[in-house]
């Protein structure tokens, strides 16, 4: 019992101090993506931050921060938050499909036969998507979310359910390059499907 407590003060204690301690501009950003992020992110009190950095449950790409280089500097900031675009122009099958589709090279150069960029670091970046293009190659993004094998996730039934992008992914359009904000264990999945009063069964979530 007393553990629990412990554990419970510290918690708290963590995640206050999360937000106090936000004093530069990329603390700032770091508290922001998270906003409306499901129970923030976390599986239960005690599942701390600090835990997932320490990767001692799993592979890094399964911890909270996760945020990979991408072959090509696409910014979420620029297309939705500055250019005023629709998730589903281009991952425009998560009300349709389990997955979300992540756009071809075409649906990019719609705009990008025109559009070249403002500032240098965007005009080279715009290059090598030009060059991906005339070659006919796809771009070979890294992936930020990767669930295991054994689970199964399904994006329409949460769409139309209601649920928002931003309960699990966090404010995408605030990303230059996308973080994972939660580390999706599967306390945090069941957390929220209690709420709401959605299965807990293990078929549903798992093969
Ligand atoms: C609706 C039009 C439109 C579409 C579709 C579009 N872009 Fe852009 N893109 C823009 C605009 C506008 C800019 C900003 C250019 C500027 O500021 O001069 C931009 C900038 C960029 C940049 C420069 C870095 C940055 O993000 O600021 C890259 C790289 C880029 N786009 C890649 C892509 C890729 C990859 C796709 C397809 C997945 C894509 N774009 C689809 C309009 C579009
Ligand atoms: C112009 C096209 C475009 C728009 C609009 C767009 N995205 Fe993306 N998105 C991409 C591309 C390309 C990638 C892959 C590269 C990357 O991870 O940055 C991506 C990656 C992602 C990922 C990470 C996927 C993974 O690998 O796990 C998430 C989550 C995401 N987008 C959510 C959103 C949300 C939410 C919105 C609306 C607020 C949005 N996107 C709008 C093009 C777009
Ligand atoms: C209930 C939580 C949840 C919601 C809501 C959600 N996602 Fe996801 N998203 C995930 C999970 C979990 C994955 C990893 C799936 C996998 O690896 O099988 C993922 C993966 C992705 C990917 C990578 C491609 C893929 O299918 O693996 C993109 C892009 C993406 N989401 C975009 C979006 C957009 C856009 C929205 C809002 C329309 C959205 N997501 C809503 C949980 C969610
Ligand atoms: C913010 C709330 C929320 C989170 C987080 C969430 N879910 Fe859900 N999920 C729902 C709701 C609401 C439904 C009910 C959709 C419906 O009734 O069709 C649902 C439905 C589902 C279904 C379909 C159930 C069926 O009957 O076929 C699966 C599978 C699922 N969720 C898996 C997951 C997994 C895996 C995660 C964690 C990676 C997750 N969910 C995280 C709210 C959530
Ligand atoms: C709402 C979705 C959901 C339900 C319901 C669910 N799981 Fe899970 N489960 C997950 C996710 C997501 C993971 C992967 C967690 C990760 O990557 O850390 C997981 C992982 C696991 C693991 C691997 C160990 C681990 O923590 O990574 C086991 C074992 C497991 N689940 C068993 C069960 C059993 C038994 C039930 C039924 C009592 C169940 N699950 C119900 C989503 C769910």
């Amino acid at each position: 019992m007393l553990v629990v407590i412990f554990l419970a003060l510290v918690s708290v204690a963590w995640r206050w101090g999360g937000e106090l301690k936000a004093e530069t501009a990329q603390d700032y950003h770091a508290v922001g993506v998270r906003q409306g992020v499901w129970n923030n992110g976390q599986a239960a009190l005690w599942d701390l931050n600090f835990l997932d950095y320490f990767h001692y449950f799993g592979p890094p790409e399964r911890a909270r921060g996760h945020q990979p280089e991408q072959p090509i500097k696409f910014s979420h900031v620029t297309h939705v938050q500055k250019n005023q675009m629709d998730c589903q122009f281009c991952h425009w099958s998560v009300d349709k499909a389990a997955y979300a589709a992540i756009p071809e090279v075409e649906t990019c150069m719609g705009c990008h036969l025109q559009v070249s960029g403002t500032e240098q670091w965007q005009k080279d970046e715009i290059n090598k998507l030009k060059k991906k293009n005339e070659a006919g190659q796809p771009i070979e993004w890294t992936k930020v979310h990767v669930m295991p094998d054994h689970v199964r996730f399904n994006h329409k039934r949460h769409v139309k359910a209601g649920v928002t992008c931003q309960n699990c992914h966090g404010q995408i359009p605030e990303m230059q390059v996308v973080e994972r904000v939660s580390s999706m264990k599967m306390g945090w999945c069941i957390d929220c499907h209690r709420t709401q009063g959605t299965s807990i069964d293990c078929y549903t979530c798992h093969k």
